[in-house]
């Protein structure tokens, strides 16, 4: 069969890689796709983003099926569009991808159905937002209302960063967020601690299977300092993810959710992220819902998968998730990611990528923000590559990935040398 990806990043390079080794797939397109997918001869790039024009193009081509990598076709309806159609699609409804496109959404959704997360107020005057952080003091969470990239939360340590995060979102609306029914609004919730962790499953609307359990690395460098990225790192698994932590995230969060959904006349269906808060009393708090698969945290995930992806995705999309016992590579992953210059409140882009080593079944350079110009490729994003390797136990997996970051080069290149530290201590 045919099948598409829809998507440009890391993520879907990782998910296109995994596809194509699939018996029962003829053929892979990505779109857009990026360098690293227009350079590999088992995949082809389609330069289409238009929601009805790609579902056009997909039925006239003859795709069998498509996977759905980032959040912006899916708030903007891809799947409702491709479903109208009568074609298979793996991903939520425009409505069911609410859970992440609007954190007001999303937590007044945790809120209804008992789902635990941070206790929080949602703000469209300023005045009254100032107000409230004045009340609740710091440190505290400030957070756009709508699709930001992760660049939309500022953690607020003192009550200066917070009022100065309110006005940047709300009143002088710099981020150019706007919500569903436009404007700007912003979420501010108690500030939580612990480790964090990524909970990611697979829906089919009737069963749920969680995929290995992942952490990232949010901050831009090293020992978890400097400003919140989209990702500088991840790996699988996640010891802090314990059997019995993993047990409260499916009963206390996911299956509620999915259950609260269902009720709300809403059903789930998709890859469906929580972004998990372990505390240290062990109890799990949900920072946020995605509803796609994580970027870099699929790399490493998709690298651990020996089922065949394809059979799964056909599974999802006909509710017969529960009889699939999806199977894992034993040993460790880990993905580090390379960003260009600036990144990530200004990245540099048109930097040729001088060095890049081969891939292998156990060691492949995903690619990001990358083109292809006359067959070389320069970077074109913020996060441009994701050097992932898998190893037995986190030391070698850390130790063979960054041997795959040393063979890459690029001018203003950066990345974290402390990917997986926390897994190193556990
Ligand atoms: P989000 O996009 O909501 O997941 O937020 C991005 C990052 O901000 C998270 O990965 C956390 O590191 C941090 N964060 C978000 N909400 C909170 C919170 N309530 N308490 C502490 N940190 C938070
Ligand atoms: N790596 C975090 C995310 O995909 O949201």
């Amino acid at each position: 069969m045919k099948v598409l990806v829809v998507g440009g990043g890391g993520r879907e390079h990782a998910l296109a890689w995994k596809m194509k080794q699939s018996p029962r797939v003829e053929q892979v397109f990505v779109a857009p796709g990026n360098g690293g997918t227009a350079r590999d001869a088992d995949l082809t790039n389609i330069a289409i983003t238009d929601v009805k024009a790609l579902r056009q193009w997909a039925q006239a081509q003859g795709i069998a099926l498509t996977v759905v990598g980032p959040e912006a076709p899916l708030a903007a309806g891809v799947v409702d569009e491709f479903r109208a159609h009568g074609m298979r699609i793996f991903g939520p409804t425009k409505a069911a991808a609410q859970l992440e496109s609007s954190k007001a959404f999303s937590k007044a959704f945790m809120k209804r159905h008992g789902i635990p997360t941070a206790s929080y107020e949602t703000f469209t005057d300023a005045a009254a937002a100032h107000a409230y952080v004045e009340r609740e003091g710091a440190p505290i969470v400030v957070k756009a209302d709508g699709l930001a990239a992760g660049k939309g939360v500022v953690v607020a340590m003192t009550l200066a960063e917070a009022h100065e995060a309110i006005d940047f979102m709300l009143l002088d609306n710099k981020l150019g967020v706007a919500h569903n029914e436009g404007g700007a609004r912003v979420v501010i919730e108690s500030f939580l601690q612990g480790e964090e962790a990524s909970f990611i499953v697979l829906c089919d609307g009737k069963h749920v299977t969680a995929l290995a359990t992942s952490q990232d690395h949010k901050r831009l460098l090293d020992a978890d300092q400097g400003p919140n990225t989209g990702g500088m790192g991840a790996y699988s698994p996640a010891p802090v993810v314990t059997p019995e932590v993993h047990r409260r995230a499916m009963e206390e969060i996911i299956l509620p959710t999915i259950r609260g959904m269902e009720q709300d006349g809403i059903p789930y269906t998709g890859f469906l992220y929580a972004g998990l808060m372990i505390e240290p009393s062990g109890a799990v708090k949900t920072l946020e819902f995605n509803c796609r698969m994580g970027d870099p945290e699929t790399q490493p995930i998709m690298m651990r998968l020996q089922s065949d992806l394809a059979e799964v995705m056909l599974a999802a999309t006909e509710e017969r998730l529960d009889q699939i016992a999806l199977q894992w590579d034993e040993r460790f992953a880990m993905g580090v990611v390379l960003a260009a210059a600036g990144y990530p409140m200004d990245p540099r882009k048109g930097d040729a990528i001088t060095a890049l080593p081969a891939d292998r079944a156990d060691a492949v350079v995903f690619h990001a923000g990358t083109t292809m110009k006359d067959g070389q490729v320069f970077t074109s994003g913020g996060r441009v590559l994701c050097a992932t390797a898998l190893g037995h136990g986190v030391a070698e997996a850390q130790e063979r990935a960054y041997e795959l970051v040393a063979g890459v080069a690029f001018d203003g290149m950066q990345y974290r040398t402390d990917i997986g530290y926390r897994a190193l201590s556990k």
